[in-house]
């Protein structure tokens, strides 16, 4: 009950429901003129560089990027066979430029990534026993998040260490240093930049045998005084698979391990699988066979409307549990630049992001920005 001896506190009252009932009713919208600003409250948006891109060639271009996005990660210059080629030699021209990039445009600055079995320098795929990969790691991990101590803000410490049914995949990392190169590998990399966020990232990790397989990995560094900061689930997915429902159990069994998840290579094929045939040999060459190429002049409106559908699907999925989220990264900027152009076989016309080959905004860029307009 008001009491009538203290009409401020009336006033305060009714100051407190109006000034609660005007934020109700004027929550401002999120600013859906780009990505990086719509979803700018709930976490980051990158996209990956190439060495066009980083070096400014195409004004335009950087203009649409440092527009809508406000992350970036390196699509190839910041791996083994190209920054650490030779044992000696560490090659920062790209790095340094790439870096400049980021701190420039005001961006989130990802590292990719220290340790990979793949685009491997040669001489790293040559030592045979555990001093010398120790000594391969420590020098390559020490040096190169020690050079960007402070200025790159989160890193791929170990990229797709797992097989399939989550166990740990054959590599030179593991056949020299024995399993324990991952523990190695995080505390190297703390050590360096004891402030940058340590990341493992790898692909199909909505798939419950993997799924398991990080797991143990996570909790395997943590009963080991690692630090790890986050999982980055790579993304590359397909127009129906992994369900919404496989993609949110991770998040939730990745973030209960107490760690951030990111996801860092986003892209949706919309072409047909050599390995979905049946009877098909994965070997075989399907370069220019028009069935495994579809689209080559132009998505058709219906797949389109998929790609749309099913973007808005995750980015709904990730919006639920954006405080379990700290980045979400395209793997490229449009559809162009996409590696599965290439990828599983060479020279297709794919359709995987959400701006066509002139940068132009697909349907699905539309429908992932209306979710923000409909908060
Ligand atoms: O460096 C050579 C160049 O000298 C040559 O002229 C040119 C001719 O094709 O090839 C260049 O190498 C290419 C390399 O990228 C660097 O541009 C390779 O052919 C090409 O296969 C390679 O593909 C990269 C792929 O990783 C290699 O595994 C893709 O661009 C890159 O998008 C992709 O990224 C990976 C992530 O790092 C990890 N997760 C999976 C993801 C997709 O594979």
């Amino acid at each position: 009950m008001i009491n009538s001896k203290k009409p401020y506190l009336l006033v305060a009252i009714t100051m407190f429901t109006f000034s609660s009932c005007t934020k109700i009713y004027k929550t401002p919208k999120a600013d859906t003129t780009s990505l990086k600003n719509a979803f700018k409250k709930d976490f980051y948006i990158g996209t990956a560089l190439n060495e066009n891109q980083i070096e400014e060639k195409d004004p335009m271009v950087t203009a649409f990027i440092s527009k809508e996005f406000n992350s970036i990660s390196p699509e190839n210059i910041m791996k083994s066979m190209f920054i650490h080629p030779e044992k000696d030699q560490f090659y920062y021209n790209m790095t340094d430029k790439y870096v400049a990039y980021g701190k420039k445009h005001n961006m989130f600055i990802h590292g990719h990534t220290l340790i990979w079995h793949s685009q491997l320098a040669p001489w790293m795929a040559e030592i045979k026993d555990s001093i010398a990969m120790a000594d391969m790691m420590k020098n390559h991990i020490s040096t190169i998040v020690g050079r960007y101590k402070g200025r790159i803000d989160s890193w791929d410490v170990v990229n797709e260490a797992l097989n399939e049914d989550g166990t740990l995949r054959k590599s030179v990392f593991l056949d020299t240093y024995g399993k324990d190169y991952l523990i190695n590998a995080f505390k190297l990399a703390a050590k360096a930049d004891p402030k940058a966020d340590l990341y493992y990232n790898d692909y199909n990790l909505c798939s419950p045998e993997k799924r398991k397989g990080v797991v143990n990995l996570v909790k395997n560094l943590q009963q080991n005084g690692a630090k790890i900061d986050g999982i980055g689930m790579q993304g590359h997915w397909q127009l129906t698979s992994p369900s919404i429902a496989e993609i949110e159990k991770s998040i939730l069994d990745y973030s209960a391990l107490g760690v951030k998840v990111a996801f860092t290579e986003l892209d949706i094929t919309v072409l047909p699988n050599p390995w979905d045939l049946q009877g098909a040999d994965v070997n075989q060459n399907f370069e220019g066979s028009e069935k495994m190429n579809p689209y080559p002049n132009g998505l058709p409106e219906n797949i389109q409307e998929q790609l749309a559908q099913r973007y808005e699907a995750i980015f709904k999925l990730f919006l639920k549990h954006q405080d379990k989220i700290s980045r979400v990264t395209f793997w490229g900027a449009n559809d162009s630049q996409s590696w599965l152009n290439d990828w599983p076989i060479k020279g297709r016309t794919n359709y995987p992001l959400l701006f066509d080959k002139s940068f132009k905004p697909k349907q699905a860029y539309y429908n992932v920005l209306n979710l923000k307009k409909q908060e």
